[in-house]
């Protein structure tokens, strides 16, 4: 696990809690799908603009291991545009270069559902501007228990339980050090996502709902970002040598 300290650095790895569609769409009166609809297009917009500020892995939490909480209706609603989501742009994210890949459990998620993910993987596998995860039936704590489970009897070092944190949550991205950690929505907790990852991560929470969420917003918690100075636990004089 490779740490960074550089502040202009690229290949950043950023993750973003996407939180706001719900309240986006009832201050509009409008039902709530329409503001995970709306989310969908700041999604493509997010991703439209990570590589050229210099984001190499981009992590988005569409759903947690606790959301299937929420009414049915709801659910289905997110599950139906999460496919349809897959369906419309694996030929984009083929065309610009963009892994594509479907992170946390699989295993309560419907064959179809399933197989659109497989499908959407295998053919965005080359691409190597942008590595998309979209973490779906996600949990950061399930991940690091069952991370645990597989490290079990060994005296591994932190990079090889890095790798199986990785592999338990299905990760396959070179970088699995979150660099940045962006919350919309106006909430500032971590809701069990990326919590092994997250160890260094730049915090950056915005009231800005999710579905109003775009370029410049992205480019400005990456200026935030370089702003900062990360010391790794060292102290200031050690980190510019
Ligand atoms: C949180 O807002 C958002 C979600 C639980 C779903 C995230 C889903 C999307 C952005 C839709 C599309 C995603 C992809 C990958 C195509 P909330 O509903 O909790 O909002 P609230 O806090 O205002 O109620």
């Amino acid at each position: 696990m490779k740490q960074r300290t550089l502040t202009n650095q690229q290949h950043i790895h950023t993750a973003i809690i996407m939180d706001g569609n719900g309240r986006w769409a009832e201050r509009r009166g409008l039902p709530r799908n329409y503001g995970h609809r709306a989310g969908a297009d700041a999604v493509r917009r997010v991703v439209k603009a990570a590589p050229e500020l210099g984001i190499d892995t981009l992590t988005l939490y569409a759903f947690s291991a606790d959301n299937w909480r929420r009414p049915e209706r709801e659910v289905g609603s997110l599950f139906r545009l999460f496919h349809s989501y897959l369906l419309s742009e694996t030929e984009k994210c083929v065309e610009h270069g963009i892994r594509l890949n479907v992170i946390g459990r699989r295993d309560r998620l419907t064959p179809t559902l399933l197989d659109a993910v497989m499908q959407a993987e295998d053919a965005t596998a080359g691409g190597a501007a942008l590595h998309l995860n979209i973490a779906i039936d996600y949990s950061a704590r399930d991940s690091i228990m069952a991370a645990a489970n597989l490290a079990a009897g060994g005296a591994g070092s932190r990079e090889a339980f890095a790798s199986a944190v990785a592999l338990a949550s299905n990760q396959k991205a070179v970088s699995f050090d979150v660099d940045l950690l962006i919350r919309t929505g106006g909430e500032q907790r971590l809701s069990d996502f990326m919590l092994w990852e997250s160890a260094y991560a730049e915090l950056y929470f915005t009231g800005t709902m999710w579905p109003d969420f775009g370029e410049a917003d992205l480019a400005q918690a990456l200026s935030a970002f370089h702003s900062r100075e990360r010391r790794f636990g060292r102290i200031r004089e050690a980190v510019a040598v």
